[in-house]
């Protein structure tokens, strides 16, 4: 039973294949997402890291927005046009295998946590990923991406890849501080860990119950949408 890991990312798609027990089958592969990233541009991209990938039985998707049954409702860094699209649905009839579809930042968690208490997950890409689990059980779609943080900007706006870029390392580095004293004191977790590209870019004392994890979480989480 081979799992085709996709993650749909604002600047890469990418893509792993997974074996039973969710270990890597080979090295991961990579397309830069499409600009602009139609559902159209970024669904032929997908087909075609999965003809790269080989053979597959099934297909678990990380998708950076809200994600219902498979259905996309938000996709803030990629195009209007994901409202509505039925992304789980439409993969599995153009590749003729299962899909399932959950937000990026609750994939990567399922992937991080220990499964015990209160755990969040942050991932720190193009956008401000956020996931919340108590006991191993998902909160899905926890959106604090898009809520207001400081300086009426939101944390996405303060700490996604475009401010890191404006504002550098430093500052990025002192906000990340602010941002995590705030939602701990807001979500009181257990343990946060740390996930997405950027999190290289951390210099910080990070307090005792933050944890930086690997970003091939956001692939590896794959498995945990099949365990059921
Ligand atoms: C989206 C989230 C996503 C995060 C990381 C945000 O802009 O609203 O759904 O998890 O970016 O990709």
């Amino acid at each position: 039973m081979k799992t085709l890991a996709i993650d749909i990312g604002g600047s890469g798609l990418k893509a792993l294949l997974l074996d039973e027990q969710g270990n890597p089958l080979g090295d991961r592969d990579r397309i830069k997402t499409p600009k602009p990233a139609t559902p159209k541009a970024v669904m032929s991209l997908l087909i075609e890291l999965a003809q790269r990938q080989g053979d597959f039985d099934r297909v678990s998707v990380g998708f950076p927005g809200i994600v219902r049954k498979g259905i996309i409702y938000t996709a803030v860094n990629l195009h209007p046009d994901w409202r509505e699209y039925d992304l789980a649905t439409q993969l599995s009839s153009s590749v003729g295998k299962p899909v399932r579809v959950a937000n990026d930042a609750d994939l990567q968690g399922m992937g991080a946590i220990s499964g015990e208490g209160v755990e969040m997950v942050i991932t720190l890409g193009t956008g401000f990923g956020t996931a919340l689990f108590t006991e191993g059980h998902l909160v899905p779609n926890i959106e604090l991406a898009h809520h207001r943080f400081r300086k009426s900007e939101t944390y996405e706006e303060q700490l996604g890849r475009a401010a890191l870029k404006k504002i550098g390392s430093k500052t990025w580095n002192t906000r990340l501080l602010k941002a995590i004293e705030s939602l701990s004191r807001v979500l009181n977790y257990d343990r946060l860990y740390l996930g997405g590209g950027e999190v290289k870019h951390i210099e910080i004392e990070l307090p005792e119950n933050v944890t930086i994890v690997s970003n091939m979480l956001g692939l590896l989480g794959g498995i945990k949408l099949w365990k059921d």
